[in-house]
């Protein structure tokens, strides 16, 4: 891979992250994305890292994990030289979250389970799931309680929001939950539910946090899309470790640059539109033996299209016919035709995927009168659906 040699970017205060048994250095970790961090996605972000940091599965909802529904057994796949193994959950009913961490704990499926309490979505919201759940505290501790003692001596973290929105901030009374009932790690995307992807995250809400619970390791999410966006969010925020989610969307070398960035490198992968090009046709290779069928693995793979060619001179025809191909010949056919010795455009390193926001929440009815009474989620705020 090309790379470009900036000046060391210096060392940094991070010293590893210790999530239980497992030490994961640099404090990086790949951010759960649904429809996207499948194995293959995880592979790829790995090998660029050298093996060196953490992956986390897609989300999994408990119920269907425990009705070994088809689908998603498939989506708990690890590669043979994976680990830790990384299986983020959702779930909004204690006990089912009990049984699915059990289930993972018995039948020894992963090494560490996070769980999501950040997705935006409005049809999980509005039954009170998702991003909802932390501002209903008793719930949040009871679904916690029980995923930390099911888990036994597996390590269990959790990701969430800053809050439903700037009046109903929930992330510090989040935190304190979480290190009263145990759990391991957490992590803070620095937006609330209100702004989906919008605006910009909050990181000073990051360092708030990190003062707030100096128990337990901080990490920090939110708009990291280059390795020297990380170390300032470390520097900024005094969090324990960084995820990164969109910033790698189309550019799992991202997770080369991030290593090299920890260890005081400057040694950036700067990749032509032919090294691009040979990438986009191994992911989508690997989805396709991931699936078990090659078209359905190209089929997959056209979402990460224009995220992999952003800012290359390709045009919007080819462009077009690129995210509908279905074959592997297809793909690397329609490659070939572009001018494959392009540089990295340098307007690629910005922002990626999903940006909008400022949506109003839905929320069931008097869902914010009492922060503490003892609401249950109706089990369809389990949604087979992606988001964080
Ligand atoms: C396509 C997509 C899918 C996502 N799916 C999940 C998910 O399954 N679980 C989760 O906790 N967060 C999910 N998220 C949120 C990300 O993990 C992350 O918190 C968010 O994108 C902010 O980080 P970033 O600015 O680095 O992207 C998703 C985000 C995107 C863009």
């Amino acid at each position: 891979m090309s790379t470009l040699t900036t000046p060391a970017p210096g060392t940094t205060a991070a010293a590893p992250l210790q999530i239980g048994p497992h030490t994961v250095a640099p404090p990086v970790v790949l951010a759960p994305m649904a429809g996207i961090t499948n194995a293959p996605f995880r592979t790829l972000c790995r090998e660029f890292s050298g093996g060196k940091g953490l992956f986390v599965s897609e989300m999994i909802t408990t119920r269907a994990l425990v009705e070994r529904n088809e689908k998603t057994m498939q989506l708990i796949h690890f590669d043979a030289t994976e680990t830790p193994r990384s299986i983020q959950l959702y779930g909004v009913d204690p006990v089912t979250v009990g049984k699915a961490v059990r289930m993972i704990a018995e039948e020894g499926l992963a090494d560490h389970i996070d769980l999501n309490f950040g997705c935006p979505v409005p049809k999980v919201t509005r039954k009170g799931g998702g991003s909802a759940i932390p501002y209903k505290r008793n719930l949040l501790r009871a679904i916690v309680r029980e995923a930390v003692t099911g888990a036994g001596d597996l390590p269990v973290t959790m990701k969430m929001r800053k809050g439903i929105d700037d009046d109903h901030l929930t992330h510090l009374d989040a935190g304190r939950i979480a290190v009263e009932e145990g759990v391991t790690a957490i992590a803070l995307h620095g937006r609330t539910t209100a702004q989906h992807y919008g605006g910009t995250a909050d990181w000073d809400a990051i360092a708030r946090l990190k003062e707030h619970v100096p128990e337990i390791p901080v990490l920090g999410n939110g708009d990291i899309w280059s390795a020297e966006d990380a170390l300032r969010m470390v520097r900024e925020t005094g969090c324990d470790g960084v995820v990164v989610g969109r910033g790698c969307l189309g550019r799992p070398w991202l997770f080369a640059d991030l290593v090299a960035a920890f260890e005081g490198r400057g040694d950036y992968v700067r990749p032509t539109l032919r090294e691009v090009a040979d990438v986009m046709v191994r992911h989508a290779t690997l989805l396709g033996e991931w699936i078990g069928d090659e078209a359905r693995g190209v089929i997959d793979f056209r979402k990460h299209v224009a995220w992999y060619l952003k800012g290359f001179a390709v045009g919007s025809e080819m462009r077009k016919r690129l995210a509908i191909t279905s074959s592997l010949e297809a793909l690397r056919t329609g490659l070939d035709e572009l001018d494959l010795d392009q540089p990295w455009p340098t307007g690629a390193d910005g922002p990626r995927g999903r940006t909008s926001g400022n949506n109003r929440v839905v929320l069931p009815d008097g869902w914010l009168k009492d922060p503490y009474d003892c609401a249950g989620v109706g089990a369809d705020a389990e949604l087979d659906t992606s988001g964080g």
